[in-house]
């Protein structure tokens, strides 16, 4: 791992922020440490195809994980949907050298977010459905992405189901 690459991507991040006219955001989080991100993509056509016009993310999660979104939003700038689509976490890490294997799942979770925006966008839902990610200031505000990534998804909390007994006839 390039320390210094990682630790210059740390102190500047490239592409922090919400992106006011995004055309499709992911977001995801991570089970094994709580740490979340996500990302917002803007399009634009060249040559007749669909490219990354731009990328940008917000991270609620370790050093590590901001450093890969830094350099993979940059290297996104240009990318076909379908070349974006093929990247791994590794290709996304890769200016930074490979990550030790504690931290693999952090370039995991750059790549999900990535992923669940593409997917987003091939779906035709766009950021219509985007949670609220800052505060009534207009403040970044870290526990409401929090709390929509808990929040329960429809359908997906438990159901208690309780089985109506038949009426006796008496
Ligand atoms: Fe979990 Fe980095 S994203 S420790």
């Amino acid at each position: 791992m390039d320390e210094a690459k990682l630790q210059d991507a740390i102190a500047n991040p490239s592409n922090l922020g919400e992106m006011e006219d995004a055309d499709a955001m992911g977001t995801v989080g991570s089970p094994e440490c709580g740490d979340m991100i996500r990302m917002w993509l803007k399009f634009s056509e060249k040559d007749g195809r669909k490219v990354i016009d731009r990328a940008s993310f917000q991270s609620f999660g370790c050093q590590t994980a901001i450093a890969v979104a830094s350099v993979a939003t940059e290297m996104l700038k240009g990318k076909t949907v379908e070349d974006a689509m093929a990247m791994t976490a590794e290709d996304m890490s890769q200016p930074l050298g490979a990550l030790p294997p504690m931290k693999i799942h952090c370039g995991q979770m750059v790549e999900g977010a990535l992923r669940a925006a593409l997917e987003q966008d091939a779906a035709g839902t766009g950021t219509g459905t985007a949670a609220p990610l800052s505060g009534p200031e207009g403040n970044p505000n870290a526990p409401m992405l929090a709390e929509s990534l808990q929040a329960p998804k429809p359908g997906g909390g438990k159901i208690k189901i309780v089985f109506e007994q038949p009426e006796s006839e008496a």
